[in-house]
């Protein structure tokens, strides 16, 4: 296994659309997951997707560790989950919240994002089986930033209000009163990266 370069926003690799995965079981397949599993670790991050990785091919893997969850909005926590072709819909419409993200490949900046509260995803796991689930929360949240990497989609694209992204740094000192019934408390930030460092 190997520790792989994260590729960084303006790369095009970032603004591809993924290639689907013909075949799951293919020893390069299983190769690429095993080193995104070890590069996302060596990151200290909570998802990746293959293009950050410099591969334009429909997988991505996340988690939701111990940290992230809470009691009252029925989030868990979610072991490591490898997904291949994945699809993902929102589950109820119109219904957006906002929450503050990080990415792999913008190191040292988060932003406020607006994401489906609730979404049903489906895919392949790394055995080849299916896989379909519904998440909530921070599991819904990483699910779908990472499923914008494998459409060439960055978080910033999804963003309403571009005053509302900077330096985690200068964030984290005075941050932005964003306080309103769609505000996720999120003072972390999700999205890939877990914890800027
Ligand atoms: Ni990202």
């Amino acid at each position: 296994m190997s520790i792989l370069k994260i590729a960084r926003m303006g790369h095009p690799v970032l603004r591809k659309v993924a290639n689907r995965v013909e075949n799951p079981n293919d020893p390069e397949i299983i190769r690429l997951i095993a080193d995104m599993i070890e590069t996302l670790k060596d990151a200290g991050g909570v998802g990746l997707a293959a293009p950050q990785v410099f591969q334009s091919l429909a997988v991505m893997i996340f988690f939701v560790p111990p940290s992230r969850t809470n009691d009252d909005d029925a989030q868990s926590e979610v072991p490591l989950t490898v997904l291949i072709n994945p699809e993902i819909e929102p589950l109820e419409d119109d219904e957006k919240v906002g929450g503050w993200e990080g990415c792999l490949s913008i190191p040292g900046f988060q932003g406020y994002v607006p994401r489906w509260r609730k979404i049903r995803y489906r895919g392949i796991d790394e055995n080849g089986d299916r896989v379909e689930k519904i998440a909530s929360g921070f599991h819904a949240r990483v699910v779908q930033h990472e499923y914008d990497h494998l459409i060439g989609v960055m978080y910033p694209e999804r963003m309403e209000d571009m005053t509302l992204m900077g330096f985690t740094e200068e964030l984290r000192r005075d941050p932005p009163d964003v306080s309103s019934d769609n505000t996720e408390v999120d003072p972390q930030g999700s999205g890939d990266a877990q914890q800027e460092k």
